[in-house]
């Protein structure tokens, strides 16, 4: 197997307290987890599509955490780092973003994949029920699902979100302001995001109602 050590960078005060092989290898195995995650979740969509011809998902997103931002993760929470700290410590290195077209499907989605046998739930965050002060709303799953390997198998950590497409829009904006801030944003600027947030609260919930109604009419008609 080649292993490229020029993908793998790490601020010049941390030490890789091991070899870098063991390193690749578990990014390796976190990738193999998120392609379960994703197949479980395409299939859940398909049958959705076929049996009631509604795609509960819009798309999805993906991403390993870059070695930079686990080093700088592990130096925050006072760790070593190694890849076995790494994998006890840290539940964000495979992360895996659902993005739905109606409120409905995040409920449907979440416990169609919570039911199945192989998948065992170690955290959920439910920030649709209760925001986040700044109006931050999205479902956060931490699962755990199985990866077989050549000598063994390993229960890999994934965190999933799942939100609306408008949860989606409000979070990817939001996430460049903070970003492009160079200060702390305002109280006043906070407040309307916040409000902002709170109006996307409203439009999901009367495209869900106007969805609910447009399928009755067609029901009635059939
Ligand atoms: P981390 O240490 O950042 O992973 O936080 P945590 O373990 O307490 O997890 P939490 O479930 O609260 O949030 C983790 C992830 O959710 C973040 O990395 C973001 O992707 C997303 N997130 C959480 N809060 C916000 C927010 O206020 N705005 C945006 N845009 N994204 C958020
Ligand atoms: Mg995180």
């Amino acid at each position: 197997m080649q292993i490229n050590s020029k993908d793998i960078s790490y601020p010049d005060n941390l030490e890789i307290n091991e070899n870098l092989e063991e390193f690749v290898l578990q990014q390796q195995i976190y990738r193999a987890a998120i392609k379960e995650i994703k197949t479980k979740l395409e299939i859940l969509d398909e049958e959705f599509q076929v049996k009631y011809d509604h795609n509960p998902i819009h798309h999805m997103e993906y991403r390993l955490k870059a070695p930079k931002s686990i080093a700088e993760k592990m130096k925050k929470k006072g760790l070593e780092l190694n890849a076995d700290s790494i994998r006890k410590n840290l539940t964000d290195i495979a992360g895996v973003r659902v993005i739905c077209n109606y409120l409905d499907d995040i409920n449907r989605i979440t416990n169609l994949l919570l039911r199945q046998d192989d998948i065992s739930l170690v955290r959920k965050r439910d920030y649709i029920s209760n925001p986040k002060e700044n109006g931050y709303r999205s479902l956060h799953l931490i699962v755990l699902v199985p990866v077989f390997l050549a000598e063994k198998t390993e229960s890999v950590p994934v965190e999933i979100q799942i939100r609306t497409i408008a949860m989606d829009f409000w979070a990817s904006l939001e996430h460049q302001l903070k970003y492009k801030s160079h200060s702390e944003i305002s109280e006043a600027l906070r407040e309307r995001l916040k409000s902002c947030a709170e109006s996307i609260t409203h439009l999901d919930m009367e495209m869900q109602t106007i969805y609910k109604e447009i399928k009755s009419e067609i029901c009635l008609f059939e």
